[in-house]
């Protein structure tokens, strides 16, 4: 390291930058938020963030950033030779040069660094210590392709037997189609891919969370009327997976990457009420209970929790599965149904944590669940199943070639049960008392 730190000295008194020098004379102000995060985000935090911190180095929020590197203070107000972090960007020395082996930094993103350093270092978001993800600017979404080059996996289905339409996740959209399977509506200005799709109790809007791996995690609300974008609840640099009105549509539960659930206040998306701390993985998924304060959630941890948010505290957890869990859904007032990797499908007391029965164990990942009137459906790889939640006996199957990776059930009217299932080849199944009434590629071709 300090041989190193010699180097980066000797060899970074850059010619480069006094040519910079004379190019920036202009004064604007420079944004930390809007010009020097992006670079950041875009160039750097794959490598020094939360998930992966080479050399234990962390750029991903204002505050890591202004900690020292080994080399030194990664930033001096109006020193750059002083700024080893700067130096690192500018340094002839390819071996030492970030981000490593690709092409410098362009000249203009230097130059706002530079002009960052000179004007004093302001940071002007809101807070030091949030990710930079979440101070960044709104991103406007390149449009979808009008055509699919090939079917795309069903990755997040809703199902709305007022309107009758089928909202499903498509690439950068979400795709609205009527039960004919007649594309109706595309939304657009959308993350890459949606991994959730949930409709308000009472407004006519939708909550979808989505996101680029290894990049971009964020949570939007659209208008159903106008498809128009109403606004973003979170946002931050891995994929989110899940996000959920409570039962009176005043909150929104979000199942973020890094672990933890946050809830946000229903009418002021910005407003974070909560979070939650236990899971120490993703939130692959959550539910609320009925009583608009119960909170279940699944992790890749292996584990599934129930939150009390007014307490802000985890209040019951379940150990059960051994591998991921996947989803999860209310089997009546007390007990929890959780679907997993490790092939099984179990209930559990929503208040103690423990087992109650197994419904189902075999070799196949279970991917989603849900629940009507006892009757648990489960699907995952190759298969599509019917259980009594209440004791384990298996009621139906439907036969079924492909994975079947996400699944969705309401009530049509007086004792009508409608399913939606989607699986990956991006078929769309939509099946009334289990009789099938539509079966369709939910891709535009
Ligand atoms: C592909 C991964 C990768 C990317 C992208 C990357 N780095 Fe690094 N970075 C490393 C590795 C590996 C090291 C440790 C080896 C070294 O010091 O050269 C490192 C070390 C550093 C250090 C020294 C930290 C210390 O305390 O020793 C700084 C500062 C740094 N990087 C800044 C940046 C900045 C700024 C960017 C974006 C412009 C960036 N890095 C992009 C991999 C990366």
């Amino acid at each position: 390291m300090i041989l190193r730190s010699l180097a980066t000295f000797l060899l970074t008194i850059p010619p480069i930058a006094a040519l910079l020098q004379s190019a920036c004379l202009a004064e604007d102000k420079i944004s930390f938020v809007r010009q020097v995060a992006p670079i950041l985000q875009n160039h750097c935090v794959a490598c020094h963030g939360s998930k992966k911190a080479e050399s234990d180095y962390r750029v991903d929020s204002f505050q890591a950033l202004m900690q020292e590197t080994s080399e030194g203070p990664a930033f001096v107000s109006g020193r750059r030779d002083a700024s080893h972090l700067y130096q690192r960007l500018v340094t002839e020395d390819a071996d030492l040069r970030m981000p490593p082996e690709s092409n410098p930094l362009p000249t203009s993103e230097i130059e706002t660094v530079e002009r960052w350093i000179e004007q004093g270092l302001v940071f002007d978001g809101s807070s030091a210590a949030a990710p930079l993800a979440e101070l960044l600017p709104v991103i406007t979404h390149p449009d979808p392709p009008d055509r699919y080059p090939a079917s795309l996996p069903i990755s997040a289905l809703l199902l709305l037997t007022k309107h009758e339409r089928i909202l499903i996740g498509g690439y950068h959209e979400i795709l609205v189609w009527d039960y004919a399977g007649t594309l109706k509506a595309r939304i657009r200005n959308q993350g890459q891919r949606t991994y959730s799709i949930a409709m308000h109790p009472i407004k006519p809007l939708i909550l979808s969370a989505s996101g680029t791996p290894g990049k971009l995690g964020e949570v939007r609300i659209f208008d159903l009327d106008s498809f128009e974008l109403r606004g973003i609840v979170a946002q931050t640099d891995e994929v989110i997976m899940d996000a959920q009105f409570s039962p009176d549509g005043s909150r929104i539960a979000v199942a973020m990457p890094d672990g933890t659930t946050r809830v946000y206040s229903g009418s002021n998306y910005a407003e974070k009420e909560r979070e939650l701390l236990g899971h120490s993985d993703q939130v692959t998924s959550l539910t609320w209970h009925s009583d608009g304060i119960r909170l279940a959630t699944t992790s890749r941890d292996h584990t599934a929790k129930v939150f009390d948010i007014e307490r802000g505290e985890s209040i019951a957890t379940f150990t059960g599965h051994s591998a991921c869990v996947n989803d999860i859904s209310f089997a009546g007032d007390k007990t929890l149904l959780s679907v997993s990797s490790d092939g099984s499908a179990m209930t559990w007391n929503a208040e103690t944590g423990k087992r109650i029965k197994s419904l189902f164990s075999g070799k196949q990942n279970i991917l989603a669940c849900c629940v009507r009137q006892d009757k648990a459906l489960v699907v995952g790889e190759h298969m599509v199943k019917w259980i009594d939640a209440r004791n384990g006996q298996q009621l139906e199957n439907i036969n079924i070639d492909d994975w079947c990776n996400s699944c969705d059930c309401v009530s049509g009217g007086e004792n009508e049960d409608v399913h939606l299932l989607g699986t990956h080849s991006g078929r769309i199944l939509l099946l009334r008392d289990k009789r099938e009434v539509s079966n369709f590629t939910a891709s535009p071709r």
